[in-house]
């Protein structure tokens, strides 16, 4: 069987690390691309990482290119297009800019990657991912959005830590859009079964709460620009249950068709992945806050989803 071809829509910060990561982890050839200003320096990191396999022994190759043509055929492409926050700024901030960066992504995968499975991570995330299906006119299982696996994990690393015990038995989820208004749910969070609330005492758990929702802005604000480390791995765990087929459980933004209520925007919510995309949307029971605050967070989104609408394009 020909590798896997995984082509990376922007070859920035978050580019450059699920590059790297895909080239540890030998999951296919890689194409780092960017727009033409930026072709030198895709090579240039490229090149960096093609020669990196010499100390794992790998065979993937990875080219860095401002050329579609040379994305064509790819499997999964993952798009980090855009332009990232600055300190005092939200995610929503950055609609005006990203839109038509979104739309010309959208427009050029289209035409060169019609089977790809399309991981979305620019931001804000829950309008990008649903401006490049509305553009593409891809089905949904084929677009999912990268969110919830990056909120969890910040979630699960702050409970391990508080807690005293190893990340590998924390399990979360979060649901909602990826803003202030996420929606961490405590009530399916577990350390190896045993509920959080046994462990951790409610002021505590409230107080992580609220710095997973920040978690994104508390990195901003420390290095003038948002997290690349944690994204990519989290773009990189969902890529693997596509073109590996493990039908992992993960909270991502998907499209809603009527599911917990809601349709025609995308959320996060759990969702099973693997060589179909999206196989299915997870429905979990929430409790009466967990709804609320849900609600909350729809609202949010379908506000952003609004502005992109109306912008026409
Ligand atoms: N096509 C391809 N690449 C583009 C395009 C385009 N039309 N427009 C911009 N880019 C490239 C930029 O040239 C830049 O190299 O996208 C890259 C983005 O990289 P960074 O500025 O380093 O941003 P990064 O930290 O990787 O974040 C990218 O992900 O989490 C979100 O909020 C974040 O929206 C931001 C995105």
């Amino acid at each position: 069987m020909a590798r896997r071809k995984i082509s990376l829509i922007g070859a920035g910060n978050i580019g450059g690390e699920l590059a790297n990561l895909c080239v540890q982890k030998q999951l296919g050839d890689v194409v780092l691309f960017d727009i033409p200003p930026k072709e030198s320096f895709a090579q240039g990191k490229a090149l960096d990482l093609e020669q990196a396999t010499a100390q794992n022994g790998g065979d993937a190759t990875v080219i860095g290119s401002a050329n579609w043509e040379d994305c064509a055929g790819s499997d999964v492409l993952i798009i980090t297009a855009g332009i990232p926050r600055k300190p005092g700024q939200s995610r929503d901030d950055l609609v005006g800019i990203n839109v038509p960066i979104i739309r010309d992504v959208a427009d050029n995968a289209k035409k060169h990657c019609p089977d790809a499975f399309v991981i979305v991570i620019s931001n804000p995330l829950d309008a990008m991912v649903y401006e490049f299906m509305r553009r593409t006119n891809k089905p949904p299982a084929q677009v999912v959005g990268m969110a919830g696996v990056l909120d969890s994990s910040r979630f699960s690393l702050f409970l391990a830590r508080e807690a005293g015990v190893s990340i590998k038995d924390v399990r979360t989820t979060v649901l909602g859009g990826h803003g202030d208004t996420m929606v961490p749910v405590l009530s399916y969070c577990t350390i190896n079964g045993v509920g959080v609330r046994e462990l951790i005492a409610q002021d505590k758990l409230d107080a992580i709460v609220d710095r997973t929702r920040k978690g994104g802005g508390e990195i901003v604000k420390l290095m003038g620009t948002s997290a690349y480390f944690a994204p990519a791995a989290s773009a990189i765990a969902m890529a693997e249950a596509y073109l590996f087929d493990q039908k992992r459980l993960l909270p991502c933004a998907a499209y809603l068709e009527g599911q917990y209520g809601y349709k025609d925007f995308f959320m996060g919510v759990p969702v099973i992945i693997g060589a179909g995309g999206v196989e299915k949307i997870v429905e979990i029971d929430l409790n009466a806050d967990e709804k609320a605050m849900l609600e909350k967070s729809a609202k949010a989104v379908q506000e952003v989803v609004a502005v992109v609408k109306k912008s026409g394009g």
